[in-house]
C-alpha cells in the first residue's frame, strides 16, 4: 500500500467510527434530561379537577380512525383495552362499532365525564382483587373502566386482549417505569393482540413533560424481545400548543406491535 493511501484509509476509518458513534448516541443519555421525573397520581387527579386537559380531544384520534384496518385486521367484536384512557371519545366509536372496551384511568372525574358527555348511563361497583378500586360500566355499550392505579391491573382482573390503543399512555407515565409498563402491556396481548402505539419525538432540554419523550431505540429496546415493531407513520406533529411549551420540533411515530409467534 502506498503511503498516501494508507493516511486514506486511516483517516476513512477515524471519520467512520466517529460516525458511528454519533448515530448510536446511548439511549441512556438522551433519556437523561427527563428520567427523574415523577408525575404523582394525585397531581393527575388535581389536573382533572382544574381542568387542565390539554390532552383530551372532541374528537376520534386521527391515528386510530386511519389505521383501523390494520389493528382490526378483518376480526369483528375486538376486545380493546385503553391504558390510562381519560375520557377518550375514541372508547365510544369502537363500541358503537361492536367492539368492548376496557379501561383504565386514576381519576374518578375523567371517568364519570366519559359517560355523561356521551349520553351513557353507568353503575359502578367494587373490584374484589383490587382495594379502593371501582369498576365503571355502560349499560348499553361494553365499555368498563377501572378506576385505579394502572399498575394495580392484570390479566386476572378481566383477562387479556385482541388490541390495544396507546396514545397518552407511555408517554405519560413516569419514565422510570416504563419497563414495568411494558411487562404489564405485553402480559395483556392475547396472541393475536394487534398493539397501536403513539409516541413522540421532541428535545427533550426544551420542556420536561409529559408527555415526555420516548426514542425510536427504546421502543425497540423495551418491547423488540417479544414483539415484532412496524413503524406506521412518523409525522411533524407541531403546532403552537408545542411551541408555547418551547419545542422546536415534534414528531408523532405511530406503531403497530404484535407477539412474535413462538
Ligand atoms: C395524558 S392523559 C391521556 C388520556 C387519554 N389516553 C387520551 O389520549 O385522552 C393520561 C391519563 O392517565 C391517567 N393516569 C396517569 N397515571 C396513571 C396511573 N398510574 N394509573 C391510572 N391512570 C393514570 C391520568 O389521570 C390521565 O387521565
Ligand atoms: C450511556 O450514557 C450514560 C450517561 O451519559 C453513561 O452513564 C453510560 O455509561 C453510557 N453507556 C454506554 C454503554 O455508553
Ligand atoms: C348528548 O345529549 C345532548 C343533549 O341531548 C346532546 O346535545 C349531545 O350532542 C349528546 N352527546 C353525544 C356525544 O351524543
Ligand atoms: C357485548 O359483548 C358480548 C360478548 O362479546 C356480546 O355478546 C354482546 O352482544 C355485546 N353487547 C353489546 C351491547 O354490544
Ligand atoms: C397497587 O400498586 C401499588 C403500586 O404499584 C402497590 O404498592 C400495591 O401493592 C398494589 N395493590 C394491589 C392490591 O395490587
Amino acid at each position: 500500500m502506498r503511503g498516501s493511501d494508507f493516511l486514506l484509509h486511516v483517516l476513512w476509518l477515524v471519520l467512520f467510527q466517529a460516525a458511528a458513534g454519533w448515530c448510536q448516541a446511548n439511549i441512556t443519555s438522551m433519556l437523561a434530561p427527563q428520567a427523574d421525573r415523577v408525575m404523582a397520581l394525585e397531581e393527575w387527579e388535581e389536573r382533572w379537577h382544574e381542568g387542565r386537559i390539554g390532552f383530551h380531544q372532541p374528537q376520534v384520534h386521527k391515528m386510530l380512525e386511519n389505521n383501523i384496518d390494520k389493528v382490526l385486521a378483518g376480526r369483528t367484536g375486538v376486545r380493546f383495552f385503553f391504558p390510562l384512557c381519560g375520557k377518550a371519545v375514541d372508547m365510544k366509536w369502537l363500541a358503537d362499532m361492536g367492539h368492548s372496551v376496557v379501561g383504565v384511568e386514576i381519576s374518578e372525574k375523567a371517568i364519570k365525564e366519559f359517560f355523561e358527555e356521551n349520553n351513557l348511563t353507568y353503575s359502578a361497583e367494587p373490584v374484589p382483587a383490587i382495594p379502593g378500586a371501582k369498576v365503571y360500566k355502560s349499560s348499553e355499550k361494553n365499555i368498563s373502566l377501572y378506576q385505579c392505579d394502572l399498575y394495580n391491573f392484570s390479566s386476572s382482573i378481566d383477562g387479556q386482549f385482541g388490541a390495544i390503543w396507546d396514545r397518552g399512555s407511555l408517554v405519560a407515565i413516569n419514565p422510570r417505569d416504563r419497563e414495568k409498563y411494558t411487562s404489564l402491556i405485553i402480559s395483556l396481548m392475547a396472541k393475536d393482540c394487534r398493539y397501536l402505539l403513539d409516541t413522540l419525538l421532541y428535545n427533550p432540554e426544551l420542556y420536561k413533560g409529559p408527555p415526555f419523550f420516548v426514542p425510536d431505540e427504546q421502543v425497540h429496546s423495551l418491547f423488540g424481545n417479544s414483539c415484532d415493531i412496524e413503524l406506521l407513520h412518523s409525522v411533524d406533529a407541531l403546532t403552537d400548543r408545542q411551541r408555547n411549551w418551547g419545542l422546536d420540533y415534534l414528531t408523532e411515530n405511530v406503531y403497530l406491535i404484535t407477539l412474535k409467534s413462538s
